[in-house]
């Protein structure tokens, strides 16, 4: 079996990235490396957590010696890394967190990838998931992001995954690395963790607590579901050309706050509540800080080269995607009260 590395498959992406690869794959056996930070949660994986060709690895980019360690334990000869600090708004509060993880864990990856596979590199790939946020922020309606935009990162968040998006090319570039990259839009979609926006005012409505609009809601954000992103992650990992940047999205901008009240009718219709309820939970309050104003894909090069396409239309994913969230309220309630992070002593450190 082909040892491939997922990192960061405990978080939202990586679980159905890390499911995906176990069901589909059995000639591979997935490796999943995360640190179980407060956005990962084991309850994501269930149904492969027993699988034959599935092994949960607790361990923290940031320290190289565990990284490389790993490295000559296993031939790995695939890394798809996801694994990331991800939320916009706690890199302004703390963004050194972002900068260790996204930067230096990173760069731990890289080198420890580079001493391992150095007899054979073409027999290897590196496969760094990135976001479109490093582009910056679109001004002309008429404007998306191309492979080819200018990095011009905004916030810490961004700021960090531009910069591991940087050392991924460096390393590429100066030492020959196989590597390939996918920058994407927004993800939606099942096993969110609840303080992005969708599953946040899901969650908030369930509960009848405000919904936190920032500023006027006039941003604007191109919307994935995310199983769609898995598919085009197995379909760069198998297709995708070395040494190329891929962007991946679905042709869907939505301001935000055309989305929010979209969202609450949605959630209305599926409580049996009047259309109209949730609504009154939005709240207008102060804005994020360097908030990017529209995000928008163009994702004609993964279309065209590697005939890659999303499956499913956006009402249609966020129906789904309400359902999902109403009839798993345990999944998030125990996200609520903390009771995910002792999954791990519950379930692993007995074996
Ligand atoms: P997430 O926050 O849900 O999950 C991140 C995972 O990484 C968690 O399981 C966490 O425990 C793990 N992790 C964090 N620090 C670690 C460390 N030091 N060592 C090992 N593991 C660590 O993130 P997500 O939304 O699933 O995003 C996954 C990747 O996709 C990220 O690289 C992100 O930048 C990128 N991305 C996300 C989106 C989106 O909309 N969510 C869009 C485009 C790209
Ligand atoms: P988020 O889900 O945090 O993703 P990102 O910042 O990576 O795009 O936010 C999506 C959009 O929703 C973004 O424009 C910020 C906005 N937003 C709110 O208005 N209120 C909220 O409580 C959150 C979390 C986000």
């Amino acid at each position: 079996m082909e040892k491939i590395l997922i990192t960061g498959g405990a978080g939202f992406i990586g679980s159905h990235v890390a499911k995906r690869f176990v069901n589909t794959y059995p000639q591979y056996h997935i490796y999943n490396l995360d640190a179980l930070t407060y956005a990962g949660n084991l309850e994501n994986l269930r149904e492969i957590e027993r699988a034959p060709n599935y092994t949960f690895i607790k361990g923290d980019i940031t320290q190289a010696d565990q990284v490389s360690q790993l490295f000559t334990q296993h031939d790995f000869k695939g890394v798809i890394h996801l694994a990331a600090e991800s939320h916009v708004d706690r890199s302004i509060t703390n963004p050194s967190a972002f900068v260790m993880t996204n930067v230096i864990g990173t760069v731990n990856l890289l080198n420890a990838a580079k001493a391992a596979w150095q007899d054979d590199l073409a027999a290897h790939l590196f496969y760094h998931i990135s976001t479109d946020e490093v582009y910056g922020s679109l001004h002309q309606p008429e404007d998306f992001f191309v492979e080819t935009t200018p990095y011009d990162p905004q916030s810490p968040y961004s700021a960090s995954k531009a910069s591991s998006d940087h050392f991924v090319r460096a390393y590429h570039n100066t030492y020959g690395l196989p590597i390939v990259i996918s920058n994407c839009s927004n993800n939606y979609g099942p096993y969110q963790f609840p303080e992005k926006l969708i599953p946040l005012f899901i969650n908030n409505i369930r509960h009848q607590k405000p919904l936190p609009v920032y500023g006027k809601g006039e941003n604007v954000r191109d919307w994935l579901y995310v199983v769609d992103h898995a598919q085009a992650i197995d379909t760069v990992f198998h297709k995708g050309k070395v040494g190329e940047t891929y962007n991946i999205g679905g042709f869907n901008e939505w301001k935000n706050i055309d989305l929010v009240k979209l969202l609450c009718k949605v959630t209305d219709q599926q409580l049996g509540q009047p259309v109209g309820t949730a609504e009154q939970l939005i709240t207008f309050v102060k804005d994020r800080a360097g908030h990017d104003l529209r995000y928008a894909i163009d994702a004609k090069k993964i279309m065209n080269e590697l005939g890659w396409q999303p499956s499913l239309q956006f009402e249609e994913g966020l129906q789904k995607t309400v359902e999902w969230y109403l009839a798993n309220g345990d999944w998030l309630d125990h996200i609520t009260t903390g009771a995910y992070q002792k999954y791990y002593e519950q379930q692993y450190e007995r074996r």
